[in-house]
């Protein structure tokens, strides 16, 4: 059994040889706001039950910064995604995106605010339409960035850069459908359209969960890259603290609907203190041992 402390040198140690060509001291808080929140709450009434999925959070996400919201199986990660992707109204509270309070009132308010922040979700498949070849997903992420007149040769080239930046041969994938490809190359060509698509704000639900260990490295590699490239905001969801850990400037962990604790990762791993935190980081090991980062850096 591992003392509290063993495991906080040795993730601190993991830390400091995965930096991902990032700068781990730079300070967000100096950055412009992209999306913030306050007193974000969601209740769910079912029949006589009523569930408080997320409870009165605060929030403030700069950009270029990559957050990981952690907490455990219900603690209303996913309610609070689909509200920051404006999928769920709060019932609550207020979202913020880039200061101004956030409105996606109409059809055509919804569609500028999602140019702004798109997703990752755990199931690939969900994201395509699966009727359309890959060329026409890729064509109509360039056709949302306002890329409609461009040339043929122009978006095929656009097409191939985007491909090629998540290893994946463009060739190799004209004429195919989104089924027809393997999990891994799926998450590859979700990672491609983000690419192309290039919004301010990116929220990952846990995306590298149904892929094995070498693939889901290689997926975090490429996000974060991208991240580095072109100075998104990352937002990640997951269970497991040490990844958490790993990749992120700020953590918030979640409990029954409540932020516990947040802050930079540094502090919040390093110096927990609330008694959740603490018991995530002790569970560690439990959670960690599918990992195997060994093959990024
Ligand atoms: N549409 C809904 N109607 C009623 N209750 C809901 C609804 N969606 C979520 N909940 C409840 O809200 C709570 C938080 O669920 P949520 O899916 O946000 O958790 P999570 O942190 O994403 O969990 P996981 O790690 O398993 O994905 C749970 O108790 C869930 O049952
Ligand atoms: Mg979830």
């Amino acid at each position: 059994m591992k003392t509290d402390e063993a495991i906080k040198t040795e993730l601190q140690d993991k830390r400091e040889s995965v930096t991902f060509g990032a700068d781990r001291n730079k300070d967000f808080s100096k950055e412009p706001m992209c999306l913030s929140g306050r007193g974000v709450t969601r209740v769910f009434h079912t029949g006589k039950t009523t569930t408080v999925a997320v409870d009165h959070v605060d929030f403030d996400f700069h950009r270029g910064e990559l957050i990981s919201i952690v907490g455990e199986s219900g603690s209303g990660k996913t309610t609070l995604s689909k509200m920051l992707l404006g999928l769920l109204e709060p019932t609550e509270g207020q979202i913020f995106f880039k200061d101004k309070p956030r409105d996606i009132s109409t059809g055509q308010k919804k569609k500028e605010y999602w140019q702004g922040i798109q997703a990752i979700f755990q199931d690939p498949f969900s994201s395509y339409n699966i009727f359309h070849k890959i060329d026409s997903v890729l064509l109509d992420c360039i056709n949302m960035r306002g890329g409609k007149n461009k040339s043929k040769e122009e978006k095929f080239a656009m097409m191939k850069e985007a491909c090629s930046f998540v290893n994946l041969k463009f060739e190799e994938l004209t004429n195919k459908y989104p089924f027809e490809l393997s999990g891994g190359q799926m998450q590859r060509l979700m990672i491609a359209r983000i690419f192309l698509l290039k919004p301010d704000i990116l929220l990952a639900d846990e995306p590298t969960s149904m892929i094995d260990a070498c693939s889901r490295a290689t997926i975090l590699d490429m996000l974060l890259n991208l991240r580095n490239e072109t100075g998104m905001t990352v937002i990640f969801i997951t269970h497991d603290i040490g990844l958490a850990y790993y990749i992120s400037d700020s953590i918030y962990i979640m409990e029954h609907g409540k932020f516990v604790e947040a802050g930079k990762a540094e502090d919040v791993i390093l110096n927990p203190k609330a008694p959740y935190t603490k018991r995530l980081i002790s569970d560690v090991p439990k959670i960690h041992e599918p990992w195997d980062l060994s093959t990024v850096g």
